[in-house]
């Protein structure tokens, strides 16, 4: 194997390797990591670090998940000795021992932020000690809001079986599309983007005694807004609180963007919040909330091996093929860990290594992949977190998603390409875009800390030593929510006909957006989409989109794959040619079904259809489960699913006005400049608009890799623009 001759060790590793001891100490530095600390300039407080009780831990995840009730004598027993090791476990997670001080600081704070490292015990352990400590009375709820749904469901259930509960009882969670909750859930895990919408239907968050926003450095729009809109609830909540609790009907508060009608008469008491990261800038935090307290946890870990590449890799995928086999023919027992940017490269991996496992000598044990990324659906995500089956060895393919926000148990190896895709938001722009970059040197440090949760583990880094994993992009991610990239946000909103000038929830237009599960522009466009009859075409459109690629071009069949596309492809642009991508794989179903094939037999039918069309499956599987839940949404608002027929002038219309603020105007050079912000862009080599350019089109999303590119493209005529959204476009005469 040929990455083993390129593959050296750091040039020392006693564990931890000096070098990972100093990047470590170097960030806690930074965040001022001796113990508990204050990020504001009052005095500190410290408490010791900490130490962990490794038997139990270890042992404890070795176990089977949690099994019912109504069992065996032997079961009860299991189960007994399962509860006793878990509350062991509990016990010696670094958290553990900061119970009583950290609930004195949330009581003595409005806002506390808490930094610790992965795996310290936050996002399980703080809302139990919340619940115990009384926050609940009276029915309150604890929300704790994740970027991610796979963490928000993983979370959820593991703190449901550490309080011996069943899910969805005191301990639920509540996803897109997915919730778990009951009028019994204390403890609720969310998705940001939920409590955003939960806050524009209740503007007081009223049901909330507490509210922690996790993983707040893994910004993102939705975080950022929140954060801003949290703190203007906090505030009136204490305005309230104050007034003896009760909202007065008289209250003409012009600093309040939302109703209080709705609220009138309940009572109210202060809003608690807590902004919790796995690392670093904390400062940012807390001065964006008036100075808030922080407090650092130290976190345990065991010593990681890091070895490096000699030379850099300019294929990190093959790289990564082969360390992968390199570990398993050569290493001990444990599972793998390897980190890539999404979801089509994990896909073309998996399909190397299934080729390559084949060609394994019969007597050794076998590889079973399991991939892991934010847009794969719950059940298939849940996976990654099961043991391997006896005799095999797991490998994860994972995209950043498994940096912080979930752990998962048995990784010994981690192999780090070095590579992430991250989401880069311009606050000046407004706009949200997908780039591929270096990890930082926090990442970097993060993911081979990945090997050493449960024992020693060892950390390939696909880089070399010295190269390239500076700090590029940190800032832009620890960079304090600005007031323009909120005031952006509401511009947006207002523009889309959701909020009104004085930023009051619109009606109808802004309630039935904040119903619909949806990101504000693709609620906008289905709403629009009603109205111009073509509802039908942009559910398609909106679930096709709601998903990653749905096209599969594999490198080496690069040229079949784009022939089986032209069948689809219409000249007007992607969003069609999905629409139509959409209906012929619903003819596939209807002919299997009309044969009465059982279901099986139906996806069994799809799944080759798509292979023949080099259509990815798991994306086409996804967009029909979303299709189906919006749908259901769009029903229930009462909202007429009709269709535009043959009519695409109709159809690219209403997707000009439901997308306008994404639109692209050709200019002399060729180039393209997007009308909103001004930024030079390119059409992006997958649009079946690539070949032929269009003088002016809208754009569903905006990649940025050496260039700008942008996605999902219809072509239009500029005057509709000015048209059908006169309130951003004035036409020149
Ligand atoms: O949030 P933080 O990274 O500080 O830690 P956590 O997610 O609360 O995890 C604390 C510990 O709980 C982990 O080290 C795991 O041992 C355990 N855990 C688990 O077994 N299963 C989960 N789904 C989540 C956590
Ligand atoms: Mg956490």
């Amino acid at each position: 194997y040929e990455v083993k001759r390129r593959l050296r060790r750091s040039s020392s590793y006693s564990s931890p390797s000096p070098d990972l001891q100093a990047e470590a100490k170097a960030l806690r530095r930074k965040e001022g990591a001796s113990g508990l600390r204050l990020a504001s300039d009052r005095p500190a407080a410290t408490v010791a670090g900490f130490r962990r009780a490794r038997d139990s831990a270890a042992a404890a995840s070795d176990m089977p998940s949690f099994p019912s009730s109504g069992a065996s004598p032997q079961k009860q027993q299991h189960n007994a000795r399962r509860r006793q090791l878990i509350r062991q476990q509990r016990k010696s997670l670094p958290i553990a021992s900061v119970e009583k001080r950290l609930i004195e600081e949330v009581r003595k704070n409005d806002t506390l932020i808490v930094v610790g490292e992965t795996g310290s015990g936050k996002t399980t352990q703080l809302p139990q000690f919340l619940y115990d400590a009384g926050f609940c009375q009276d029915g309150k709820v604890i929300g704790i809001t994740q970027p991610r749904r796979v963490a928000a469901v993983t979370v959820a259930k593991r703190v449901a079986e550490e309080c011996n509960d069943q899910l969805g009882k005191k301990v639920g969670y509540s996803i897109r599309f997915d919730d778990s909750t009951s009028n019994a859930t204390r403890i609720k895990y969310m998705t940001d983007g939920l409590l955003l919408r939960e806050a524009l239907l209740d503007p007081l968050l009223s049901k909330y005694s507490v509210i922690v926003v996790d993983e707040a450095h893994e910004r993102t729009v939705h975080t950022d807004v929140l954060l801003g809109l949290l703190k203007k609830v906090q505030h009136s909540r204490s305005i309230y609180a104050n007034k003896n609790g009760k909202i007065l009907p008289d209250i003409q508060d012009q600093s309040q963007y939302f109703t209080l009608k709705a609220c009138q008469g309940t009572k109210i008491d202060p809003l608690k919040l807590i902004i919790m990261s796995a690392s670093l800038d904390a400062k940012c935090f807390s001065d964006y909330f008036g100075s808030a307290k922080a407090v650092h946890i130290q976190g345990r870990q065991y010593p990681v091996d890091i070895l490096y590449t000699y030379q850099p890799e300019s294929d990190y995928l093959d790289a990564t093929l082969v360390t992968i086999f390199q570990i398993h023919l050569e290493e001990g027992p444990g599972d793998i860990l390897a980190f890539l940017t999404g979801q089509e490269e994990i896909e073309s991996l998996d399909r190397l290594i299934q080729e390559r496992a084949r060609q394994l000598p019969p007597q050794r044990s076998k590889i079973w992949t399991t991939p892991i990324y934010s847009s794969l659906p719950s059940e298939q995500q849940m996976n990654a977190f099961k043991p391997a089956p006896a005799g095999t060895r797991k490998v994860v393919l994972a995209t950043n998603i498994a940096e912080t926000s979930v752990t998962i148990p048995g990784i010994k190896y981690v192999i780090d390409p070095g590579m992430v895709k991250a989401r880069a938001y311009n606050p000046v722009t407004g706009m949200e875009s997908l780039i591929i970059i270096p990890v930082s040197k926090a990442q970097a440090l993060q993911r081979s800390g990945r090997a050493g949760r449960e024992g020693p583990g060892k950390c390939y880094r696909l880089f070399q030593e010295t190269l390239g994993i500076d700090d590029i992009i940190g800032f832009d991610f620890m960079e304090k929510p600005s007031r323009t990239a909120i005031l952006k946000s509401l511009e947006q909103l207002i523009l889309l006909g959701a909020l009104t000038d004085d930023y009051k929830l619109s009606d109808p237009v802004g309630r039935q957006m904040a119903r619909l599960p949806l990101d504000p522009m693709y609620s906008k466009a289905l709403i629009v989409a009603s109205e111009f009859k073509c509802l039908e075409e942009m559910l398609i459109v909106v679930s096709m989109l709601s998903v990653e690629s749905i096209f599969f071009s594999p490198r080496e069949k690069l040229e079949e794959a784009r022939a089986a596309r032209k069948s689809f492809e219409s000249s007007e642009g992607d969003h069609i040619t999905l629409v139509n991508v959409y209906r012929a794989a619903k003819e596939c179903l209807e002919k299997s079904k009309n044969a009465n094939a059982k279901e099986k037999t139906m996806e069994k039918a799809l799944n080759r259809w798509c292979r023949e069309n080099f259509i990815n499956y798991r994306s086409l599987r996804h967009a029909c489960d979303v299709h189906s839940q919006i749908q259901g949404h769009v029903q229930q608002m009462g909202l007429n699913v009709s269709s535009c027929g043959d009519d695409m002038v109709l159809f690219r219309r209403c997707l000009t006005a439901a997308f306008f603020l994404n639109a692209a105007m050709r200019q002399p050079d060729g180039s393209y400049r997007a009308l909103a912000t001004s930024q030079s862009v390119q059409i992006h080599p997958s649009s079946v608009l690539f070949q032929k350019k269009p003088d002016c089109a809208i754009f569903n999303e905006l990649v940025r890799t050496s260039q700008n590119y942008v996605k999902d493209l219809t072509r239009i005529d500029p005057v509709w623009l000015a048209e059908l959204a006169p309130q951003y476009y004035a036409t020149e005469d």
